[in-house]
This record gives structure tokens, sequence and C-alpha cells, in this order.
């Protein structure tokens, strides 16, 4: 065969191939954590199983720890279609109007992940999910991180010992509530932002999960961590509906697996790697890691608890009680 006829053909069949095939369709991830984590283990897993399962059609490209777009830059890049995925903490979603996610932030809401799970994979989690629909996204699932813990650098064993100090939170107005009801100064900054706010003393503590203070390095700049559990971390992994709706329907579905599966791989792990995390900052000795007594923790809680019935009114009541009736949390304890 000759080379022009060669080169006619090749072109031709070129041709006869939908887009597609031609070019892999590029799913750009964009997160603010470290790889080291369960979100950033999560989106590597998800990324190995996409490709794998499309044989090469879909290319997935992770871009970890701020690197592409901060906490808000990058659920408004997500809207103009310059990233296709996200896993925004839940207390994240009040600037793009969905203000219900903040419910996962209510302080003692949750003994455990088990009694997490009974929401984000119950009706009640799929319900909140469906409501982003409404701003353009598709919620795909959730993630879970873990239970948070306070950091400073005086010993906080009381929610006295909070008084006065500022605290750097997420930006959620059940997380500012909570600060207040501590007697502390919230103050909202981007995750990328935390560790120089607490270095450079903007900030004095902060509240977040050990795998995350702990691949942050704020353990470094903080000497004391208090285990209160007092709330929760978690994702939602999200997508826009236009590029959802404009994927081909086999592709679409081989995509919905590999998250489900990349879903159970992180809500496995993630207990762990914040076990692990605790035990690493607790090795590296510059952190004094503070364990509370049970009449300790009693006051932790009697402090936050308020919190639920101050934030009835943003969150909304019937949401607030779909969730204690999942978890059976028993609202005469407030
Ligand atoms: C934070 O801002 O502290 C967390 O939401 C970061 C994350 O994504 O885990």
């Amino acid at each position: 065969m000759n080379i022009i006829r060669r080169i006619t053909l090749a072109t031709g069949l070129l041709l006869c191939l939908p887009a597609w095939a031609q070019e892999p369709i590029v799913i750009k991830f964009s997160h603010v954590v470290a790889v080291d984590t369960p979100k950033g283990k999560g989106a590597e897993y998800f990324k190995k199983l996409a490709e794998e399962r499309t044989g090469g059609r879909v290319k997935v490209e992770v871009y970890p720890n701020s690197q592409l777009y901060k906490d808000k830059e990058e659920l408004e890049a997500l809207q103009l279609g310059a990233v296709q995925m996200l896993a925004p903490s839940l207390s994240k979603f009040g600037p793009l109007g969905v203000r219900e996610f903040e419910v996962f932030d209510f302080p003692y809401l949750f003994d455990g992940y088990a009694d997490l799970h009974k929401v984000t994979q119950g009706p009640v989690g799929k319900q909140l999910l469906q409501r982003l629909g409404s701003r353009g996204i598709v919620g795909l699932a959730y993630w879970d991180n873990g239970f948070k813990q306070m950091t400073a650098n005086k010993p906080l064993r009381t929610p006295e010992d909070c008084r006065g100090l500022k605290f750097r939170i997420q930006s959620s107005k059940v997380l500012d509530a909570q600060i207040r009801a501590l007697g502390g100064i919230p103050q909202v900054l981007a995750f990328s932002e935390v560790y120089q706010a607490l270095q450079t003393g903007v900030v004095d503590g902060g509240e977040n999960t050990a795998s995350n203070i702990y691949t942050q390095k704020m353990h470094e700049v903080q000497k004391y961590l208090t285990v209160t559990d007092h709330g929760y971390i978690g994702y939602a992994v999200i997508t826009s509906k236009k590029f959802w709706e404009g994927l081909p329907a086999d592709i679409r579905t081989t995509l919905e697996q590999a998250m489900e599966d990349a879903t159970d791989y992180v809500n496995e792990l993630a207990k762990k790697e914040n076990d692990d995390a605790l035990s690493a900052i607790q090795t590296s000795s510059n952190t004094e890691i503070i364990n509370l007594t049970p009449e300790q923790k009693r006051a932790w809680k009697k402090a936050l608890l308020p919190v639920h019935r101050q934030m009835e009114g943003a969150i909304g009541k019937e949401l607030i009680q779909s969730i204690y009736q999942e978890t059976g949390f028993d609202p005469s304890k407030l």
C-alpha cells in the first residue's frame, strides 16, 4: 500500500470514530488535602478504577493540596467547567447556597462512623445530595474523613480554656456558632492558609481531624491537641450536571460503579488513617495529646450541645429531626 493511500485510510478511520474514541475524556479532580489522607487516597483509587475500567477512554487528573484551587475557588471552577470533580468538606457548601449540609457540623451529633453511615448511606443523605441539583451539581457520594480534635498553644482541657482564643474554622455558620459557644473567636480561612496562620499567630488554634493536622504539619506549630471528637469532617464528591449528563451512558455507568467502589475503599480506611495520624503526632513529641476524663468530656458536650437548638432556624428543624431519628440521638440531652 502506498503512503498516500495509507494516510487516507488512517484519516478516514479516525473520522469515522466518535470524538471520545480519539481523545480520552479528561476528569480534573481537584482537592485541598494531602495525597496521604482518606480523600487523597480515595481520589487516586477512583482514578485507577475509572481509567482501568473504561480502558483508557477516561483519564482522571488528580490535583491535590490546593495545587489548582483553594476552597472557594474550586467550587467556582467546577461551575465554570474548569474542573470536573471535587470533594469539598460538607462544611463548605454554604457559599453555594446549600446550608443543609452544615447539619453534619453539629457538635456531638454522631457517636461514631456507624452512626454517621446511617445518614450518609441512607435516604436522608441521598435527599441532601439531590438538593445540589438546583445548583447544576450532581452529588455522587459521601466520603469520610473523621472526627475533629481541638488544637492550640495552650492546653484546652475545659471549654473555658477556649475563651478569648481565635480559632480557624471552615466556612460554616454552625462552626461559627460552635466556636462562639466556647467563648472563642471564629475566623474563616481556606484550608491551604491554616498552617501559616497558626505559625504566625493570625489564629491561636484550630479544629481538624488528626489526618489533616498531621499531613499539613499543623502539629508542628501547635503545642497541644485535645481529643474532643466533637464534630465530623466528611465530603460530598461532586461533579457538574452538564458534564455528567454529557457523558456517553456506558461511561457514566462505569464511572458510577467506580465511584461506589472508591467510596467503600475510603470509608473503610478513614478511621485507621486518623488513628495512625494521631499516633504519629504523639510520636513526633512536639505536641502534647490531651485525653479528656469522662467528666471533662461531659463539660464539652454541655457547652456545645446548645448549638443544635440555636441553628434550628438556619438548618431546618425537619432535617435535624430526621437525622436524630436515623442515629437515635436523644434530643432530651440538649
Ligand atoms: C478543612 O478545611 O479543614 C477541611 O475541610 C479540609 C478537607 O478537605 O479535609
